[in-house]
């Protein structure tokens, strides 16, 4: 049994969720979650659902991982009162009218939403792919094609398909005028460099929890996670569903030390390892291993197989006195690092040094 002061906590974790929901411009999700803390101070039915998880916290985002939960019941037709008021299935956001709905749910699917508190989230945020083009263009500025580009942490795999999407910004685009994602606005500041098409000959990632968003289980799994009210960023992982239905890319299902360990340099291509909003996660040995592996493979690199290491990931850095999502490049030979630029959280838009 959780005690008061155990209680207290979830519910101070909920409400920071849902304090960043109100900021991240999810004002459905914003209300929801406050609601949802009111409740399990009051013993309702989110506290039934949540009991167990009460000192939970941080990284292992709960909230989102019971919002995702609930969007699923609403996804698969099984909340139609709630879907009224998600707009993700056409309804009206509106927390207040929902609230009532929502609560109804997390009793009428208690057993099923406490089960699903056992998987971590699962954000395949395609907006960062933004910041991995123009990183991209960026390494072909500096080194001729073709590139070979790899992913850790991909989740499914969405973003290992720059070439394919567009993105816009104020005085033009880059990226096929047909792609079915299009990032609209994703850029400001010093544009990449404008290099033509990327020729990407090989593309894989890994994942410790691989989706597959071939499947109907998986692009629903990938949709729930998307805050219902944010219809942007749910066009953009519906173009990139379509894209990954024709674009093959495998993510293979395994650490990212034990991915790397495998990776080789290619002569006559430019190897680009790219990772976005995943370090947190790997425990400190695994990261270890990671930093030992890149230097390896950087001492490997010859003017004939270079490798590029790009990453978008929140950073404290001293040297720029602050604190971001950076897009920071790394390339050997040499080795050199640059800051790119840096990016809001889901990657739009990305700003260019
Ligand atoms: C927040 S998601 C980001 C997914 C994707 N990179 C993006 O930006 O959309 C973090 C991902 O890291 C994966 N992950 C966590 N620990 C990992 C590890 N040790 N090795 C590989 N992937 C890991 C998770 O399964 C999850 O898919």
């Amino acid at each position: 049994m959780a005690t008061d002061v155990e209680w207290r906590q979830g519910a101070q974790h909920v409400r920071r969720q849902a304090a960043a929901c109100a900021e991240m411009g999810s004002p459905l999700y914003a209300g929801l979650l406050t609601r949802v803390a009111d409740d399990l101070l009051a013993s309702g039915p989110a506290a039934d659902v949540l009991a167990g998880h009460e000192r939970d916290d941080g990284p292992s985002a709960l909230a989102l991982r019971l919002m995702g939960g609930v969007h699923r019941l609403v996804l698969e037709r099984a909340a139609p009162e709630l879907a009224t008021f998600y707009p993700s299935v056409g309804g009206t956001a509106d927390p207040e009218r929902a609230w009532p709905a929502f609560r109804n749910v997390l009793s009428s699917h208690r057993d099923q939403l406490a089960a699903g508190l056992g998987q971590p989230p699962q954000t395949n945020e395609v907006g960062r792919a933004a910041a991995l083009l123009g990183g991209l263009l960026h390494v072909v500025a500096g080194r001729p094609p073709p590139i070979r580009l790899y992913e850790m942490g991909a989740s499914a795999g969405l973003n290992l398909r720059p070439d394919h999407l567009r993105v816009t910004f104020p005085a033009g685009s880059v990226g096929p005028p047909d792609a079915p994602v299009v990032l609209a606005d994703g850029w400001s500041g010093a544009i990449p460099p404008s290099a033509g098409a990327l020729q990407i000959v090989d593309r894989a990632g890994c994942d410790v929890w691989p989706v597959d968003p071939t499947t109907t289980d998986g692009r629903l799994l990938l949709t729930s996670y998307v805050w219902a009210d944010q219809l942007p960023r749910l066009e953009r992982l519906r173009g990139a569903l379509e894209l990954a239905a024709r674009v093959p890319a495998a993510v293979h299902k395994q650490t990212a030390a034990d991915f790397l360990r495998e990776l080789r340099l290619a002569p006559g291509t430019t190897t680009v390892l790219w990772h976005s909003v995943m370090w947190q996660y790997l425990p400190d040995e695994e990261k270890r291993a990671v930093r030992a592996r890149l230097e390896e493979l950087g001492r490997e690199a010859t003017a004939e197989a270079g490798f590029a290491h790009l990453r978008m990931e929140p950073e404290t850095r001293a040297d720029l006195d602050g604190h971001a999502f950076y897009v920071v490049l790394r390339s050997w030979p040499g080795g050199e690092e640059r800051v790119l630029g840096t990016a809001a959280p889901h990657g739009l838009p990305t700003h260019w040094r």
